[in-house]
């Protein structure tokens, strides 16, 4: 796993936006996984901003979001449609018919868990899938204990992420404890994965993550099995990394080789 200490959120922001720019510049049909929570508002406010400066064409990306809660309308001001359309889709030009969810509403969930897996297949597979972390270590919504192998289904919400989500519910509210996510097997078929992680709260999650055993208990520490990761952590989030110091170092000499065109 590629660790990028970045000095605040702002500049993991600036560096992820940066690097899915150069990725679409690239391939314009570009396949992204996307991701809600706070983590990545950033990000999509910079590909909102380079989009109005006329520097990002998205006409022709397709994006699949990592997961959805169980039966939150998609106007619902909770639900991972809303967040998505308020954070990205209202600013970029990506077609409607392009932007796909797991079904997260009415029957046939499995079938159509296993139809969003063909949608992904059928795109070409998915080129850059971004991922924040859950406390607990949970990304998209594979809580502890979620199979490695995992496919995109349903699953139960644990104690601590519905305490922790419990902020963005208004008191008495309903808050959902289930939710239709891709699974871990499913995230780490992308090509590549930007992950980003900020503040204190997430520190012994990233320490567990990058440093840890590989464990169904701790479903971002599969990652470790992807050989293309890449993660943003500000400094409260990567203060318990043992090797802190090396990461730093790593980084410093592979952007020498970069720059020096050997690599
Ligand atoms: C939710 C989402 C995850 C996200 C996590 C962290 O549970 N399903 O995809 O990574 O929250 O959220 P935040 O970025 O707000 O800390």
């Amino acid at each position: 796993m590629k660790i990028i200490l970045t000095e605040d959120a702002e500049q993991a922001a600036e560096q992820v936006a940066a690097v899915i720019l150069a990725r679409l510049a690239a391939k314009p049909d570009l396949v992204l996984g996307l991701a809600t929570g706070s983590t990545p508002i950033g990000v999509y406010r910079r590909l909102r901003e380079a989009h109005a400066r006329g520097e990002a064409d998205f006409s022709r990306v397709r994006t699949f979001n990592l997961d959805e809660y169980l039966d939150l309308a998609p106007d619902h001001p909770q639900s991972y449609h809303h967040f998505m359309r308020v954070h990205l889709f209202e600013g970029v030009n990506v077609p409607a018919e392009h932007v796909r969810f797991p079904p997260s509403q009415g029957d046939g969930l499995l079938a159509r868990c296993e139809a969003y897996e063909l949608a992904i297949r059928e795109a070409g597979g998915i080129d850059l899938q971004l991922l924040g972390i859950g406390r607990n270590g949970h990304i998209g919504f594979n809580e502890p204990t979620s199979s490695l192998a995992s496919r995109t289904r349903i699953k139960t919400l644990t104690q601590r992420t519905l305490e922790d989500n419990a902020r963005f519910y208004a008191p008495g509210e309903e808050q959902p404890v289930l939710a239709s996510t891709m699974g871990i097997g499913t995230i780490l078929d992308a090509r590549e994965i930007l992950l980003q992680a900020h503040g204190a709260k997430k520190a012994s999650a990233v320490r567990a993550m990058v440093e840890g055993p590989v464990s169904a208990f701790f479903p971002a520490s599969a990652l470790q099995l992807h050989p293309r990761v890449t993660a943003f952590l500000d400094p409260d989030a990567s203060r318990l990394l043992t090797l802190r110091e090396y990461y730093g170092q790593a980084a410093t000499y592979s952007r020498r080789l970069r720059t020096e065109g050997r690599l």
